[in-house]
Order: structure tokens, then C-alpha cells, then sequence
């Protein structure tokens, strides 16, 4: 079984950013499969995949924070353009076909993605999950 497995530790928001997550947990697990049964074509295409779907998510989850008037957004912004500034260099080795960068930029992503989401994220799930709540009462976020 792939590593890549959604849990209920990751767990944000019971809403979009949950769902942006996972998609980007199984983009992960694509790009484990890919490298494991040497397809370089589908490695490149679903970098280039996680490399937009993050950009997505990182726009979009800013904009939830500016929503809440999260004090930590500037904080948490330049931890995204951390991410990536890394995330872009490994893109640019992988799209030359290097397998080597496809596995370290595979390995980034497992250690920053996924402690980013159980730390910096989990900061501000409490205040999110009360704005879904305003926004649709009656449904019980982080289900
Ligand atoms: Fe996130
Ligand atoms: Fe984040």
C-alpha cells in the first residue's frame, strides 16, 4: 500500500482544504507509482501537475486566511514561497528527465508538505472550521 494514504491527523478543515490536500497526497502517490514503474513521461506530467495543483492550494488557502484576518498569514506566505522556490527548482531538473531529481523532489514533498499540513496548517484549523460553519450551518466540518 502507498504510503501517500490520507489520515485523519491531516485533517483541516472538513472542506476545500482537506480536499486540496488529498489531492495533492494522491498526486504524491502517482508520482511514487510512476517513478517505481520507470514511466519518465507520466513522472513529468504529474509534476507538473503537483507543481500547479500546490500553486492553486497555496492561493486558495491564503485567501481562507485572509478571510478569517488570520494574524500569522504573512508568516505562513513565506513559508508557501519557501516551498516554492524549492518546489521549482527540483520541477526544472525533473522536466530534463532527471530521475534523481524526480525521487528528491518526491522525498521533499513527503517531509514538507506533509509536516506543513500536520503544523503550520493545523494552527489555524480551529478558526477555519468556524467560518465553514457560519458559511454552511447545520453541517459538521472535519468529518
Ligand atoms: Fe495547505
Ligand atoms: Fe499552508
Amino acid at each position: 500500500m502507498s504510503r501517500f494514504v490520507w489520515t485523519a491527523d491531516l485533517a483541516i478543515d472538513g472542506s476545500q482544504i482537506d480536499f486540496q490536500h488529498r489531492q495533492l497526497l494522491e498526486a504524491m502517490a502517482d508520482l511514487d507509482e510512476a517513478l517505481l514503474a520507470g514511466q519518465p513521461q507520466r513522472v513529468a506530467e504529474v509534476v507538473s501537475f503537483l507543481h500547479l495543483y500546490a500553486e492553486t492550494h497555496f492561493a486558495d488557502e491564503e485567501r481562507v486566511l485572509a478571510l478569517i484576518a488570520w494574524p500569522g498569514l504573512e508568516r505562513h506566505r513565506q513559508l508557501h514561497a519557501a516551498f516554492r522556490a524549492r518546489l521549482g527548482e527540483l520541477d526544472r531538473c525533473c522536466r530534463w528527465g532527471d530521475r534523481q531529481a524526480a525521487r528528491a523532489l518526491l522525498a521533499f514533498l513527503e517531509d514538507w508538505l506533509l509536516g506543513h499540513i500536520r503544523g503550520a496548517d493545523r494552527e489555524f484549523a480551529a478558526e477555519v472550521r468556524a467560518l465553514r460553519q457560519r458559511q454552511q450551518p447545520g453541517q459538521t466540518a472535519g468529518t
